[in-house]
């Protein structure tokens, strides 16, 4: 080894040793008489000393490196007058007998500090300088962390991990697929795997009746803070089980990951039904950090002579805790956010419930004092709340709601990352309709099994057929789906044409694994968790980009490397593709 130790572990028990250290200048203080470096590798940061009276030579050398080079020093480890309480390694430093530049460096673009002064296009083009830092140091530590412990915990439960291909066949699942053209066969294309979903089935098929696999998932979607085009889930799967086991089985996971990795005991996990999550949250994925449940008031709206209301197919508000005392500005604020187009309400009504019992509204001239009275009582709002309610079509008017009471819980502070409100939405819709293809798409995946006292009603309402599957949601965020399968040839048939595929489609796009089930498949389900959002929300922030060594930006593109980027035509020949334009 270059060095005898890093600068992370020497502390005063180690005064008197001579020692050798490597790492990078994290900065230098000349004073004259002596010159300090900081000395900084993966482990931490050890002060360097070098005595203008002592050696001179050796001071004068030591003037010269610059942020980031590589320097190897030889010295003694010496208590320090003025200790440092900041630093493992604060209460000594190293009297410097030799040095040497390993590397000398530009100067960086940044500064490595925790608080850096670079903007994101400049981190991201230094991607490797900014994994310097310490906040990135962290984050890919955590994630390591949590990928050793879920293999420790799925290995201890008997699941093995078996690696399953990325060069597969484009398949419709939601999002579209990354293709990548094949030479040997011109014409032809792999598609990168949205997930491993067909091989764990018929890994499940071959009798592994417990898998899972920390894998790499490919999809071509628009880019948000928590999704990425390329992603990484812990994928399981498992064989002769109910919805019920593979929740415990998670839930298991996920609490003994807080315990071992936060030393947290999360409690149990709360359970909701999709259409529940939907009438009371606005949201399958509701943040249960709060409360601002909504409260439908059609009933006690019906003959108020507000056409608003009464044209209304849901009146539906929260009631904002302590926020009486709203102003006009704050109000109108509010009725701006829920107006923005991509919430696109049309308006909001407010109603205050004064400290003094009396209220005052934006619709006094439809209700009297005796009405709000009734509301309060719908939303046990006590006295110094706010009430906020909207009307509308159903669906839009419970999405909108439900922003607004996330914002609402954001501005009163109510997102604390460090409480974590686990939650499994269930029984979700099997199938959701489609304007646009005029068509159904299924909610999950085509594979996913429609619940069992559901099946008659798939040929009259598909609409109305309910899905053994399942999300997992922590603090508003969706950490992972799944679902118990199909198993069953004909009903996977049947689940094809009801998504529009004709036979011929269905048995060219899936025949391999319609084909498996006639080989005595067992039944079984299973589940995928974002890895990259669950280290973020381990890590307490909502960008998944922090917890990802090299990620793309939100344009799709690694801008360190330049990637995507054109290719030689000279390649594009053997790939048998012509020229774009060309
Ligand atoms: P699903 O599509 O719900 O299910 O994906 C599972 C989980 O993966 C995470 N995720 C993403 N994370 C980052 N960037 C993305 N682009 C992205 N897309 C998804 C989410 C999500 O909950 N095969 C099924 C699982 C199953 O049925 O077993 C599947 O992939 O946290």
């Amino acid at each position: 080894m270059l060095r005898t130790h890093t600068c992370g572990e020497l502390n005063i028990d180690n005064t008197g040793q001579d020692v050798t250290l490597t790492g990078w200048v994290q900065k230098s203080r000349d004073l004259g008489g002596m010159t300090f470096i900081d000395l900084r590798d993966r482990y931490g940061i050890t002060q360097l000393v070098f005595n203008m009276d002592t050696d001179p030579d050796l001071c004068e050398q030591a003037r010269k490196p610059g942020r980031e080079f590589v320097l190897s020093v030889s010295g003694k480890v010496t208590e320090r007058s003025n200790k440092n309480k900041k630093l493992s390694t604060g209460d000594i430093e190293i009297i410097v007998n030799t040095l040497k530049v390993l590397n000398p460096s530009k100067t960086p673009p940044f500064t490595i500090e925790d608080e850096t002064d670079g903007g994101e296009e400049i981190r991201m083009k230094y991607r490797y300088l900014d994994l310097r830092r310490n906040p990135l140091k962290k984050n890919l530590e955590l994630r390591h962390k949590l990928a050793l412990k879920t293999r420790n915990y799925m290995d201890s439960i008997d699941f093995i991990e078996i690696e399953t291909p990325f060069l597969i066949k484009s398949t419709p699942e939601g999002a579209r697929d990354f293709v990548v053209p094949s030479r040997m066969h011109q014409g032809t294309f792999y598609a990168l795997p949205q997930s491993p979903q067909t091989f764990k089935q018929l890994l499940m098929v071959a009798g592994y009746d417990k898998y899972f696999q920390i894998v790499r998932c490919f999809r071509d979607e628009d880019l948000r803070a928590d999704r990425q085009p390329e992603f990484t889930q812990i994928d399981c799967e498992m064989s002769f089980v109910t919805e019920d086991d593979v929740l415990a089985i998670f839930e298991g996971l996920i609490t003994y990951l807080f315990k071992e990795i936060k030393g947290m005991e999360i409690g149990g996990f709360a359970r909701m039904t999709f259409d529940d999550a939907m009438k009371y949250y606005g949201s399958d994925k509701p943040d249960l950090r709060f409360g601002m449940q909504f409260v439908e008031l059609n009933a006690l709206v019906k003959d108020s002579g507000f056409k608003v209301f009464e044209d209304a197919e849901l009146v539906v508000g929260i009631s904002v805790p302590g926020c009486a005392g709203y102003s006009r500005k704050q109000l109108d604020q509010l009725v701006d956010f829920v107006k923005k187009p991509q919430i696109g309400a049309k308006g909001l009504i407010y109603v205050k419930y004064n400290e003094d019992g009396s209220f005052k509204s934006s619709v006094d001239k439809f209700f009297d004092q005796q009405a709000f009275q009734k509301w309060t009582e719908a939303f046990n709002a006590k006295p110094g709340d706010l009430l906020l309610v909207m009307a509308g079509l159903t669906d839009n008017t419970r999405k909108a709601m439900g922003t607004l009471r996330l914002e609402m819980g954001n501005r009163l502070d109510l997102c604390d990352p460090n409480v974590f409100k686990p939650l499994w939405v269930v029984d979700f819709p099997l199938l959701e309709w489609n304007d646009e293809a005029r068509r159904f798409h299924a909610m999950h995946h085509p594979f996913t099994s429609p619940k069992q006292e559901d099946i008659h009603l798939l040929e009259p309402h598909p609409g109305k057929v309910r899905a053994n599957a399942y999300d997992m949601v922590i603090n508003g965020v969706e950490i992972g789906g799944g679902s118990i399968r199909i198993h069953d040839k004909e009903l996977q048939k049947k689940m094809f044409a009801l998504l529009g595929f004709t036979e011929e489609q269905a048995q060219q796009q899936f025949g391999f694994l319609m084909n498996a089930f006639e080989y005595g498949a067992p039944p079984h389900g299973g589940i995928a968790l974002g890895f990259d959002r669950l280290a973020a929300l381990f890590g307490g922030s909502d960008t998944i980009r922090d917890f990802i060594a090299f990620p793309k930006n939100n344009a799709g593109q690694d801008v360190m490397i330049d990637s995507p980027s054109v290719i030689s035509e000279e390649q594009l020949k053997e790939l048998g593709i012509g020229m774009v334009g060309g």
